[in-house]
Formats: structure tokens, sequence, C-alpha cells
């Protein structure tokens, strides 16, 4: 029932990097890109739970396993899911950025990670709506701010455009309220995205990591963890 056709997946992946690329590479030196390609990773996994987790950009881990959350940022998420019950195997995993956010190191010969820009975040937008739509899962959620920031943009776009076309007051205050959804003021709720002809629920989530540098998140997660199971459950029912 949750089975997405891969061979257009494949073809949505092959499609958007080369779009991508076309317009990332027009800005490498804005960007400080070290040499070389960039190093994409792109979504993997199975919709058998319904379930769409989508985190920032994938790091050096990922570009060497060629799959998305893998490095310690990924033992972190795969320890939360073991203990909520979810086989990692049953969900769709993906990032907003699909290539390493990387830049040329201080020292000559090396390179950095960066955050993403807010052109780059626009710039994959297309894409991961395209995989939404292909995965269509019912429980969609984002792994720290940039999904966050992302899901909402897309959620607004699509409820603007089923109401018919913005004028630029609305476009300024749906930006706005993009900008007003923070981690910290909405995570654990369940917020609702309706696309073309199906809608998911969306819980935001803090970024795994985070739980690396701040410690104290860990009540907070295990709280929003649970209401992710409530919602598995209402969802199953
Ligand atoms: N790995 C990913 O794939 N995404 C992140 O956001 C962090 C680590």
């Amino acid at each position: 029932m949750f089975a997405y056709n891969l061979q257009e997946m494949e073809h949505l992946n092959g499609d958007f990097q080369t779009r991508c690329t076309r317009e990332v590479e027009k800005r490498r030196d804005t960007l400080k890109l070290p040499a070389g390609p960039l190093e994409y990773v792109y979504g993997h996994g199975s919709c058998a739970a319904g379930i769409m987790l989508i985190g920032e950009a994938p790091g050096k881990d990922e570009v060497r396993m060629g799959r998305p959350f893998v490095g310690k940022a990924g033992s972190i998420l795969s320890e939360i899911l073991e203990n909520t019950g979810f086989d990692r195997e049953d969900l769709y995993i993906t990032n907003v950025v699909k290539y390493r956010l990387s830049r040329e190191g201080k020292r000559p010969g090396t390179v950095a990670n960066r955050p993403a820009t807010t052109f780059e975040i626009t710039n994959s937008m297309l894409w991961l709506i395209g995989e939404i739509l292909l995965v269509r899962p019912k429980l969609i959620l984002t792994l720290g701010n940039v999904p966050l920031k992302a899901m909402r943009h897309i959620a607004q776009y699509f409820q603007a455009t089923a109401q018919g076309n913005l004028t630029e007051l609305e476009k300024s205050y749906y930006e706005e309220y993009v900008n007003m959804s923070e981690i910290g003021m909405c995570h654990g709720r369940q917020l609702t995205c309706s696309f073309k002809d199906f809608t998911a629920t969306h819980i935001p989530l803090y970024h795994p990591a985070s739980l690396i540098y701040n410690r104290s998140l860990r009540k907070a997660y295990d709280a929003d963890m649970k209401e992710v199971q409530r919602c598995v459950a209402l969802l199953s029912e």
C-alpha cells in the first residue's frame, strides 16, 4: 500500500541532481565550494510504515556510505527509533539538501562543513516536494530547523495554491510565518500539510545531533517521541 515507484524515484533523483548541480555550480565561488563534484546522497528506505524523516543534508559519513543518517547523528537516530519501537527499514529517510554542505577548509586541501544557505534550501525544495508526492507519507518527521522551515514553506505553498494566486502581501505574510517556525516553539506538535490529493501529519523534532551538544534536550525528545507513537497509533486505526 505504501510502496513507491522506484523507477520514478530514480528518474526524479537524476533529473533534479542535474538541475540542482547547474544552479549550485553558478555559485561555486560565493559558496567557497572545494574542488571536485558535489557529493550527493539520495533519500533511501521504504514507506511500509507510512513515515518519512527529513534531515538537513548528508555529512562525510553519509557520502562514504551513500545513505542518509549513517554517521554519529544517524546512530542516535537509530537508537531513538529503536526505543520507540520503529524498524528503521520501514521508514523513508531523506534530507532537504541532497549534497554535502562543504567548503574549502582553512588549511589548503582541507574541507569543512557549513550551514545551508537560503538559496540552497529554496533550490532543493522542488526535489523534496517531488519525493513527498511519490512516497505519499502519512506522517512526516522533520529533524531540526532547516527541514522544519522547508516543510512549513511547502505546506503554506500548497495551501495558498489550493486557494488561488498569492498577492504580494500574502507572500510576505507566509514568509514571516515560516520565519517564526522555530523548533524550540513547535517541537512535538502535530501540524498538518495538505498536498495535491493527500494530507500528512507533520511533527517537528529536534535534530538528533543536538542531543550530543545539549543533553538536557533528551527529556523533551522522549516526550516528543511519545507524541509520535500516539500519532502513529491513531493513523493506523
Ligand atoms: N546526516 C544526514 O543525513 N542528515 C543530517 O541532517 C545530519 C546527518
